[in-house]
């Protein structure tokens, strides 16, 4: 294949970064691809898209309103659904059988059972599945991997811990809260909120680093009872939660701990730590982007030494691998990964298997919270756990 012929279905905010991220690549001279459709609910949204991806190419992308006229009426290779998390499955399984090759926004679907579908639909149409996954290509997570993995710096790993505490910091009572996507505080268009929406990134990177998980035991709340407008002035409540308490343990013997919290007004706090027989890695913030190293011995290294000494160790093959065109920003690298799949037929960084591992940990967050029980990772990942989730699989049919 010469050029993916491509489409973006979801108009929103992330599908912004990956027009972005593809309109970058095009500017470096990575010309692999050809914008051919964009697709939106709000046909706005979709113009908006097409408008912007003429800049950077001869023809303008034409415009749909519903995927199933964009893929009856459009030769496409693939697309990139960047939708609300209940649609996921559904606007994936239409492009499998209509023969094109998929990018979805994690979490990979709204529900285990839901991702098992789109696993199945890519394998029998013999189609590419790839999430987008940009936290694990940073410098700093590949940084972080190499030290604990390869380097074997901080010896044995042992524990992890994640602490993310916030909460409203105005009127903190007041329960009628502005929010423009009600979508992600609905279970059953988000399936979940803090811990399967941004904190995927986290336990993407935590099966990156200790490997597969074992057991997950945790409480799950929505403390501040929040309300919001939907578009016709209605209160409608939150039903996902906005505080989880998990203890995660691996099946290399890792143990560790994960707070998520929005319902904590008051000091906040946010960092990530690792740790080894032999010493720690600790960063501030919701992933590990600022990594620091100190050992048994009282030897600390910064981010700088670590990431210099990690680029420095990679042969030119392997930079080319992990960085490939000096590409170093992580959606840039994603949807590079998933046009050069497509056009090798290859499999991408990461497939639905891994994506769906990922999102297991999460719904095994909310199961535990849900049964008030430890649940085995294998158990939600094969969906013999779905108490959670029964009645979002009820509500959409899955
Ligand atoms: N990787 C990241 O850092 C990151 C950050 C934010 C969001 N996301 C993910 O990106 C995805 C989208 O989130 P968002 O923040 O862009 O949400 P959004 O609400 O801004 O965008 C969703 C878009 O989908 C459109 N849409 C709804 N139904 C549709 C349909 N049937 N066909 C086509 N389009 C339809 C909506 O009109 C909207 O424009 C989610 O999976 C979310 O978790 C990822």
């Amino acid at each position: 294949m010469d050029k993916v012929k491509l489409a973006i279905v979801g108009c929103g905010g992330m599908a912004g970064a990956h027009l972005n991220a593809y309109i970058r690549l095009r500017q470096k001279g990575i010309d692999i691809f050809d914008f051919v459709a964009m697709c939106d609910v709000d046909a706005e949204r979709a113009n908006a898209f097409a408008v912007k991806a003429a800049n950077v190419q001869e023809s303008t992308p034409k415009v749909y309103t519903a995927i199933e006229e964009m893929l009856g009426k459009e030769t496409l290779n693939a697309a990139d659904i960047c939708g609300p998390h209940f649609l996921h499955h559904s606007l994936a399984i239409a492009c499998f059988e209509a023969g094109l090759d998929v990018i979805v926004e994690k979490p990979l679907a709204v529900t285990i059972r839901a991702g098992h579908k789109m696993i199945e639909s890519a394998k029998s149409h013999q189609r590419i599945l790839a999430v987008a996954e940009q936290v694990r290509r940073w410098v700093s997570s590949r940084t972080v991997e190499w030290l604990i993995n390869k380097e074997k710096l901080i010896g044995n790993p042992r524990m992890f811990f994640r602490q993310g505490i916030g909460g409203p910091q105005k009127e903190p009572e007041n329960r009628l809260r502005d929010e423009s996507m009600i979508w992600r505080r609905n279970k059953f268009t988000g399936g979940g909120n803090g811990i399967i929406d941004g904190g995927i990134h986290y336990v993407d990177l935590l099966i990156y680093f200790f490997g597969e998980p074992d057991e997950i035991y945790a409480r799950s709340e929505n403390l501040n009872q929040f309300q919001f407008k939907d578009a016709d002035g209605n209160h409608v409540p939150q039903t996902v939660e906005d505080t989880a308490l998990a203890t995660i343990t691996f099946k290399n013997g890792v143990i560790g701990q994960w707070v998520s919290t929005s319902a904590a007004p008051g000091r906040g706090m946010s960092y990530n730590s690792y740790h080894g027989s032999l010493g720690s890695i600790y960063s501030s913030g919701g992933y590990p982007q600022s990594p620091e190293l100190q050992l048994w011995d009282g030897t600390k290294r910064d981010k700088d030494s670590l990431q210099n000494a990690y680029m420095e160790s990679l042969s030119e093959g392997e930079k080319e691998r992990v960085f490939p065109h000096g590409i170093t920003e992580g959606v840039e690298l994603e949807v590079y990964d998933f046009l050069d799949a497509v056009r090798k037929g290859r499999r991408p960084e990461l497939d639905g298997v891994d994506g769906l591992k990922a999102q297991a940990v999460c719904d095994a967050i909310y199961e535990s919270g849900w049964c008030g029980q430890a649940v085995k990772f294998d158990d939600v990942y094969n969906d013999e756990i779905s108490g959670y989730q029964d009645e979002i699989n009820e509500r959409w049919k899955i």
